[in-house]
This record gives C-alpha cells, sequence and structure tokens, in this order.
C-alpha cells in the first residue's frame, strides 16, 4: 500500500451523458474539493473542508490555486507513426495517404525510430492531458512493440494495434492475410492484458484489406476477451465509392465490416462523416462506437459530422484527434473544432457535452468507464490539473466569466497544451508544465 496523497482545487467530473440526463445531473463540482489518491486509484472526492478531517495525519496535500481538476481526457483514435508528418499541406484523404503517409510509416520497420516517435507521441499526448487513447500503429509488428513498452514505463492505459494491410498499398508497407493474422496473435499474447495495457485488431480501412483479410481479423476479434477492433469508415466520398469498386457483393461500406465478423463491443470506426441512418442503427444495435474527429474532417476536407444523428440511433461517440491528419493533440482544440462543425450545422455543443465527450464519453466509447472517465472512487488516478491562469489571455477572460459553464466552454475556445498544469496517471505525476 502507498501513501494516500490529496490534491486541493476546484474539481470537476462527469457522472453522466447530458444528452441523456439533465445538464446538472450530469456533472460534479466542488469549488474548493479535495482528490484523495491511494495506490493509483480514486480513494475518494469531494469538498475541502469535509474530506481533510477524515485524512489520517501526515497525508500530503498538494494544493493548486487557479486551477480546475479534471479526469485525464480520451483520444479514441489516433495514429502515433504520423506524429513527424501533422500538419502536412494540400490534399484529400487519398491522396494524403500516398504523398504523405505511406512513406512516413515506412520507417516503422526499425525498432529504434519507432521507440524514438512513440516516446515524442507519448510525451506530446501526456502534455496535453490525455491519458488513454486508441492508438494505430504501423504495418510493422515491432512498432507496437516499440509503442507498448514506451506506454508500459509510464504506466498508462493505452490501446494500440498492428495495421493490417495486404493490398492498395506499396510493397514495402504491406502484409498478407496470414502474415498479419499470425504477427497480430503473437502481439496479443505479449501484451493484451499486461498492466493497463489492451490490444486492438487493427485493420487500417476496407480498401487496404483484401476479404480474407478482414475474415481472419474478424477471426481474432472474436478469439479473445475484450479485444478492441479499430479502423476508418466513410470518412470521404471518393473513398466510399472506391469501396463500393472493391466490395459489389456487400451493400456498403459497413456491411463489409460487418460481413467479416468486425462490428460489436470494443469495435471503433473513426470518422463516420457520411453514414445513412441504416448504418447507424446497425452500430448502436451491436454496441460499436464511433470516433469523431473535428480537426482532421476539417482539415482533409472530409465533411461534417452529424453527432447527433449518431448519437440519437445508440451509437457510443466518442471524441479523436486522428493526428497526424488530425492538427492538434490537444482535446481542449478538438472541442473547439468540434464546436464550429456543430454550428456549420446549425447546431450547438454545449461545454457540459464536450468535457462529457473528452472524458466519461470516450471512456464510455471504448467500455472503460468502469476503470477511467470520471473521478469516482475506485476508478484510476488519470487527471489532470487545468491552469486558469495559462496565458495572459485565458486569465484575463475566465476573471470576465460568471459561471463554470463559461469558463469551461473559454478554456476549449483558447485552451491547449499550455492550458494543462500537471498530468497524472494511475497516481503518479507524468508531465509537469514548466513554470
Ligand atoms: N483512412 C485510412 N488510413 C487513414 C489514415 O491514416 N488517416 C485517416 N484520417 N484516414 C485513413
Ligand atoms: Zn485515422
Amino acid at each position: 500500500m502507498s501513501q494516500a496523497k490529496a490534491y486541493r482545487a476546484a474539481l470537476l467530473h462527469c457522472l453522466a451523458d447530458p444528452s441523456q440526463v439533465s445538464v446538472e445531473q450530469s456533472y460534479e463540482y466542488f469549488e474548493d474539493g479535495l482528490l484523495v489518491v491511494e495506490d493509483g486509484k480514486i480513494a475518494h472526492i469531494g469538498n475541502a473542508t469535509d474530506l481533510l478531517q477524515t485524512l489520517p495525519a501526515g497525508t500530503e496535500v498538494i494544493e493548486y490555486k487557479n486551477a480546475l481538476i479534471t479526469p485525464g481526457f480520451v483520444d479514441t483514435h489516433i495514429h502515433y507513426p504520423q506524429t513527424g508528418m501533422i500538419a502536412s499541406y494540400g490534399e484529400q484523404l487519398l491522396d494524403w495517404l500516398n504523398t504523405y503517409t505511406f512513406p512516413t510509416e515506412r520507417a516503422f520497420s526499425d525498432k529504434a525510430h519507432a521507440s524514438e516517435v512513440a516516446e515524442v507521441f507519448l510525451r506530446e499526448l501526456l502534455r496535453n492531458g490525455t491519458t488513454t487513447a486508441l492508438v494505430f500503429g504501423s504495418v510493422h509488428k515491432e512498432s507496437v512493440d516499440a509503442f507498448f513498452e514506451q506506454a508500459e514505463k509510464l504506466d498508462l492505459r493505452m490501446i494500440a494495434g498492428k495495421v493490417l494491410m495486404d493490398r492498395n498499398a506499396p510493397d514495402y508497407l504491406t502484409d498478407t492475410a496470414d502474415s498479419g493474422y499470425a504477427d497480430s496473435k503473437e502481439l496479443i499474447e505479449r501484451w493484451h492484458g499486461k498492466g493497463r495495457l489492451h490490444y486492438a485488431v487493427t485493420p487500417r480501412f476496407a480498401p487496404t484489406s483484401t476479404p480474407e483479410q478482414l475474415a481472419l481479423a474478424g477471426k481474432l476479434y472474436k478469439e479473445y476477451p475484450d479485444l478492441y477492433m479499430h479502423t476508418h469508415l466513410s470518412e470521404n466520398r471518393k473513398e466510399i465509392e472506391w469501396v463500393r469498386e472493391l466490395f459489389p457483393e456487400q451493400n456498403g461500406y459497413l456491411d463489409v465490416y460487418d460481413h467479416h465478423g468486425l462490428i460489436g463491443a470494443r469495435s471503433v470506426f473513426a470518422h463516420g462523416v457520411h453514414l445513412c441512418d441504416d448504418e447507424c442503427k446497425r452500430l448502436g444495435e451491436t454496441g460499436s462506437a464511433v470516433a469523431f474527429c473535428p480537426t482532421s474532417n476539417l482539415f482533409l476536407g472530409s465533411g461534417l459530422f452529424d453527432l447527433e444523428n449518431v448519437e440519437g440511433h445508440g451509437v457510443r461517440v466518442g471524441l479523436g484527434t486522428d493526428v497526424g491528419a488530425g492538427t492538434s493533440f490537444s482535446q481542449l482544440q478538438s472541442l473547439n473544432e468540434a464546436y464550429k462543425v456543430m454550428q456549420l450545422q446549425g447546431k450547438k455543443l454545449d461545454p457540459f457535452k464536450s468535457i462529457y465527450l473528452a472524458t466519461l464519453g470516450g471512456a464510455r466509447a471504448l467500455y472503460l468507464d468502469d476503470r477511467i472517465g470520471n473521478l469516482q472512487p475506485g476508478k484510476d488516478a488519470d487527471f489532470i490539473v487545468i491552469d486558469y491562469k495559462a496565458t495572459p489571455l485565458i486569465d484575463y477572460r475566465l476573471k470576465q466569466a460568471n459561471s463554470l459553464e463559461e469558463r469551461l466552454f473559454a478554456l476549449m475556445m483558447l485552451g491547449d497544451d499550455r492550458a494543462v498544469k500537471e498530468t497524472f496517471a494511475a497516481g503518479r505525476s507524468v508531465h509537469r508544465k514548466a513554470d
């Protein structure tokens, strides 16, 4: 048993989806709160004045002024090999893949290179307050070993997988249906369920896998308990057309995945920008999730995600950055752009729904809401300290704010990594911003 530690600041966490309950019922807020952490888990949360009296003598209390503690952010879709090619100019999805992505991912056959990038990537996530992510590796199994080794060192809750890709990509970047299956299996045996790590079977997207490979991916997804399935779906119109040509027997994009046994609990589909109602319904009834990736959808000109319609069909929706097509590691910046995506459709995204999507909603999309996503006792102590004085403008703007809602919204519009003062994973400080 490690000695308990307590953290004193304003505290905010979500209890439910504000679309399902009233906004007031969806969160808990303590203006002067205390978070007590023991053995990497949340032990207590409440008002500081009440809880301080109950702490054993000698418990260390760390106090943050002008700060807000929230759960760590959950990123439901991101590519670590694309860290070095973020912000690459001028293309939409298919040309962007050929021009920038595939050549960049080639280098991940080299384990040393992969380790170096994984370290930069994880540092960047933690600087931005993201403590859990669902992560694409490259086609090389070394890339996933490198990633998990770095994540394990920091005791992070992370999900990742080797890309499966056996056609319509350069020779240097393809596996085969059989080798992809065998390599994935080896990685699952090595990493799935080790500490806080989980494995995701990761076919890149339908166009880069043969039906044989998709079938073997479906087999694998069913072979192990609690395995994830992670891919892309209906992001770009040309991509959707291409899927129709490649799979004429199937009734559309989602049906390709469905036909190969790739949908269900713990399956996560990035984007879903152009889904029809039948597809949303099928995703909802199978317990599948969609990752809403606003910065990526705007950057690649993919389109505007219809959050209300997708959620309205019972689909679990999380927020994704989709770096390197996404332009920021920051979930605050993703929420900034999510708000604009909604505005362009004549809809709103309120600050409490936003914070839900970045925390408990993401955890629920990943079936991890029993372990992370809020600060209830017993959950992993993955939390962040947001700095109300992060920049002169944030400081000035927040001084004019009259409510928590207004402060939150301003933080989402103006904040990024600079707003994250400190990040904790399993109760340990894993990032602290220089003063
Ligand atoms: N579809 C297939 N591969 C990718 C990728 O790497 N990024 C995005 N945004 N979409 C994809
Ligand atoms: Zn992606």
